[in-house]
């Protein structure tokens, strides 16, 4: 990856009697970077940001948020206008490639993942260790970081075929693995890829089809799932995606750097989110309810907090919430269940919080997590299964950040300090003297 950033200046900082004059960077669009790596060198004090609040970790060419203008483009195009105008293979290209395929590109793409949709016959005695009960997200840490042991062949991160043919297949198999964890926590057998059938609708088939009857495929339901996958596939550094490149910084092999997003991703602050923002919405239970679960997360004592609301980066409405909002209603509408109850609550607990004077002045608005929870369920997946879509989606993006670090001339492995406020050096004292 050729480096696109543009001289913008320099700051100068002094610390101690120390001064350092420190370059500035400009993107394409966004906010500018000062370049701090000679900073410790030049000056011995660290900085200091925990939670990376004003930390850019890399550059990249692939997604770019606005948080204030609610704005989120895949390599340049408005995420609105790729769910409704594109699909989920075709998304998976242009952020594999920085360009949407050309009609022999996309058919080739699409036949090389149809071609890795399997997994290997041995990788189902995984599935016999876990309990039945056990959380699909568990199964699916250890199953993809078991992916390394049956493919040596693709584990050189510094061979691009090798890195080519793990990424689809990364990409291509995620359906499979998920749709395995869900028939495994319901007892049903394995239901096999077929490659006549688009990637979105494979995998609903191989979750809710049982080999006693043809499975029926409703092409509304698989668009609107195609498009649930198109808003999760990638949001720039966020926590996982920053598990993922920091793993890979160290050489790991892309399966192991996945099975490390996926482990972060299962957090309820993060992809976790759904799953929590349903099981509030069923907590909740009625819309009399609402102002009791409103002040309590307006309460500093209590750690409860409106899952789906709030956002490290949108100060604004998650522009993927409003494209979730209207798929969420389209799909009750297909299924006739208009009358959802939690639908109910969560358009009056959205109406409330987003008159409410705490949550306006947060800037805590509705993010992508709190409408897939109700269109997941309305689907027919159970809530466990919502951070297992989330993460097939997101393997996407996790795959294109991985591609683009391992390229990266900038790259190097991530290792950052602290300050230090434990004790200072002191003698080791005998059991009979302390
Ligand atoms: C995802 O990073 C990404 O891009 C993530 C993601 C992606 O695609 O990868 O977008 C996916 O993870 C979406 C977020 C899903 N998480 C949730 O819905 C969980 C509920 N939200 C919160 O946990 C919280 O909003 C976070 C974790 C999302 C953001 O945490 P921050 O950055 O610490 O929140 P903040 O600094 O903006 O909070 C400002 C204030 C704080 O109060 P004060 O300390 O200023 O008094 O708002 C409060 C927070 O306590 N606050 C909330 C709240 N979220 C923040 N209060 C009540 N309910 C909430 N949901």
């Amino acid at each position: 990856m050729e480096s696109k950033m543009k001289p913008a200046g320099s700051i100068s900082l002094t610390i101690d009697g120390k001064t350092v004059e420190l370059p500035a960077y400009s993107g394409s669009i966004g906010p500018k970077v000062v370049d701090i790596r000679s900073f410790y060198q030049a000056t011995g004090a660290f900085t200091f940001d925990p939670g990376f609040t004003s930390t850019a970790s890399c550059e990249s060419q692939i997604t770019y948020i606005d948080g204030d203008e609610g704005i989120l483009l895949y390599r340049g195009y408005p995420i609105d206008e790729l769910a409704e105008r594109s699909d989920f293979l075709e998304v998976a290209y242009l952020l594999l490639h920085g360009e949407l395929p050309k009609a022999q590109e996309r058919t080739d793409f699409n036949r090389s993942i149809t071609l890795h949709t399997m997994v290997h016959e041995q990788l189902k005695n995984f599935y016999n260790g876990f309990r039945r009960d056990a959380h699909p997200m568990a199964i699916m840490v250890g199953v993809v970081g078991a992916l390394s042991a049956f493919y040596h062949d693709s584990t050189d991160i510094n061979d691009p075929v090798q890195r080519k043919i793990a990424s689809h297949r990364m990409i291509a198999k995620m359906p499979t693995i998920a749709a395995m964890a869900y028939k495994y926590s319901i007892g049903q057998p394995f239901v096999f890829p077929r490659n006549d059938l688009s990637y979105t609708a494979n995998f609903m088939r191989m979750c809710f089809a049982v080999p006693a009857e043809e499975y029926t495929i409703d092409p509304v339901l698989v668009e609107a799932l195609d498009k649930i996958f198109i808003l999760h596939m990638d949001h720039e550094q966020n926590a996982s995606t920053s598990t993922v490149r920091l793993a890979g910084s160290s050489g790991a092999n892309p399966f192991a750097c996945i099975a490390a997003g996926i482990a972060s991703l299962w957090g309820p602050a993060h992809g976790g989110a759904n799953e929590a923002a349903l099981n509030m919405l069923e907590e909740i239970g009625t819309v009399d309810r609402i102002p009791e679960f409103i002040k309590r997360a307006k309460d500093k004592n209590d750690p409860f907090r409106l899952m789906g609301f709030g956002h490290r980066v949108y100060k604004n409405y998650d522009p993927r919430a409003k494209v979730m909002r209207k798929a969420c209603h389209e799909v009750l509408d297909a299924l006739g269940v208009r009358d959802e109850p939690l639908l109910k609550v969560a358009m009056e607990l959205e109406r409330i919080a987003l008159e409410d004077p705490y949550f306006v002045e947060k800037k805590l608005y509705p993010n992508i997590d709190f409408y897939s929870g109700i269109t997941l369920k309305a689907l027919g997946f159970p809530t466990d299964m919502f951070t297992v879509l989330f993460a097939l989606a997101r393997t996407v993006g996790w795959i294109a950040q991985w591609s683009e670090m391992i390229v990266d001339p900038n790259q190097k492995i991530g290792r950052p300090r602290q300050i230090y406020t434990g004790a200072g050096k002191r003698s080791y004292t005998s059991l009979d003297r302390r």
